[in-house]
């Protein structure tokens, strides 16, 4: 087999920045061991997210210069519109700022104290947004995808059996909406089959709860079917898309992750009352109807980008390079959730890290560690992002403790992802040094992005 190349060449190159090791101890402490509190300057290679850091391609760059900046009726709101339609099959589509912008118009409308959301896996804006309108937000992931070092082919499938015990238990009429992340991003990336999803859609139906998909990955979910569930491996990734969409009832989406747009989001629906419903709010906090939140330049950028991810060379090359990454580490005995995920390699930090007890949060850590071997930023999915308090105060873990290395779009090459792979292995074979932290501050919501975090002494 020949390499898998790039299937670009890159026309404008951005400097990164290079520090030594002494730097970047003083830059953590600084920065209270929280990667958010970094300056992107001072990261050499920056994995922290897949979300509005994608390369634009020329195509894009050429449509932000005929974007129309119309107020309302704008041209590029039409192109925008009819790109989502031709993908998802819904004709209502509401443009937002971002994924979490359209996530807060759905749950206000819908949530509510008594409701409940269910989910394979939500992510953690979701879930946030869901539990801001009183709702709750329940996960009901199928088992494979509890066990990272268990491989298998769509290990963010939901729970059917669970599902239906679940809507019995609590009644159809307290659970507004179903809703499948594809692909489950905090499980590790990976993804829900057609299979799947037709069997979740079915229980929907008979207990008339509408499903909904959470749409960032859907091109990589896709890819994912094409190549794993043999009745789609003829399939163009256009109509397993439109598959996947023609049994939801409505999606969110973040255009951040797979319309290779740095900013933008929409809802798309097919009820007409409920879009009037969330039209209402849009207009309130994020625009009008026909911009809701963003230029007329980035409608147009996410337009484009919808067509050029449907590109099965691009995917081909997009899931393998983060394979690569994941065979290398997995050939130095790393452990991590199996396979490789669609947008991330997902480290398991409580086998990494034995040594760290949970409440001394070893994916903290193990992303300190990462940031000062080699200036490369990541993110921990674990107990600092999903940990919360007994009665007692003692602290109630995440399932995992996972540090995920998002790899953004079109924009590193095979020897940035060589030197990370180097990296990652030097610490690992270095891990028994690396010691747990503390919280020195936390927010009460979302408290990863803003912790303050310490060294434990002793
Ligand atoms: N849903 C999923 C599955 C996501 O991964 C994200 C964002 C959102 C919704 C919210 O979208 O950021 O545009 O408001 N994920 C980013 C990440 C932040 O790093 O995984 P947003």
């Amino acid at each position: 087999m020949k390499t898998i190349i790039e299937p670009f060449k890159i026309k404008s190159v951005e400097p990164i920045y290079f520090t030594t090791r002494e730097q970047r101890v003083e830059i953590l402490k600084k920065a209270f061991h929280n990667p958010f509190l970094i300056h992107a300057d001072d990261v050499l290679i920056d994995l922290l997210t897949d979300s509005g850091t994608s390369a634009m391609s020329s195509a894009q760059w050429a449509g932000i210069m005929i974007g129309d900046e119309s107020y309302a009726g704008s041209k590029s709101f039409f192109k925008f519109e009819q790109a989502i339609e031709d993908v998802t099959g819904m004709p209502i589509v509401i443009p937002t700022h971002q994924g979490r912008a359209a996530e807060k118009i759905l749950f206000t409308v819908i949530g509510g104290k008594g409701k409940y959301i269910v989910s394979n896996t939500l992510f953690d804006t979701t879930r946030a947004n869901i539990e801001f309108s009183d709702a709750e937000g329940v996960d009901l992931l199928c088992a494979e995808g509890k066990i990272p070092a268990v491989p298998a082919p769509f290990k963010g499938n939901m729970d059917v059996a669970a599902l239906e015990r679940f809507i019995r238990e609590k009644g159809a009429a307290n659970i507004p909406l179903c809703l499948l992340t594809v692909t489950n991003n905090s499980g590790g990336g990976q993804p829900v089959s057609m299979q799947n999803i037709k069997e979740v859609k079915s229980v929907c139906i008979k207990y008339d709860i509408p499903l909904f998909i959470d749409a960032c990955r859907f091109a990589e979910n896709s890819y994912f079917i094409k190549v794993r569930e043999p009745e789609y491996a003829n399939a163009s990734i256009l109509s397993i898309a439109q598959e996947m969409f023609s049994y939801a009832d409505g999606c969110t989406m973040s255009a951040k992750k797979d319309a290779f747009a740095n900013i933008g989001g929409f809802i798309a629906l097919r009820n007409e009352e409920l879009a009037l419903k969330c039209r209402n709010l849009l207009i309130i906090t994020e625009g009008f109807t026909t911009y809701g939140g963003l230029a007329g330049r980035d409608l147009e950028a996410i337009a484009i980008g919808l067509m050029e991810v449907l590109d099965e060379n691009y995917l081909h090359y997009r899931i393998r390079s983060i394979e690569y990454l994941a065979e290398k580490l997995l050939a130095a005995g790393v452990p991590m959730i199996r396979p490789a995920g669609g947008h991330a390699v997902y480290l398991d930090a409580k086998a990494f890290l034995p040594h760290v007890p949970v409440d001394q949060y070893p994916g903290q850590a193990l992303v300190s560690a990462l940031y000062i071997a080699g200036g490369i930023r990541s993110v921990e999915i674990g107990s600092l992002m999903f940990g919360k308090y007994a009665a007692d105060g003692s602290l109630i873990p995440s399932i995992m403790e996972l540090v995920r290395l998002a790899i953004p779009r079109r924009v590193y090459t095979q020897s940035h992802i060589d030197y990370v792979s180097e990296i990652i292995i030097e610490v690992f074979n270095n891990r028994k040094n690396i010691k747990g932290l503390e919280i020195t501050y936390e927010a009460p919501a979302l408290r990863h992005f803003t912790a303050r975090l310490k060294e434990v002494e002793h």
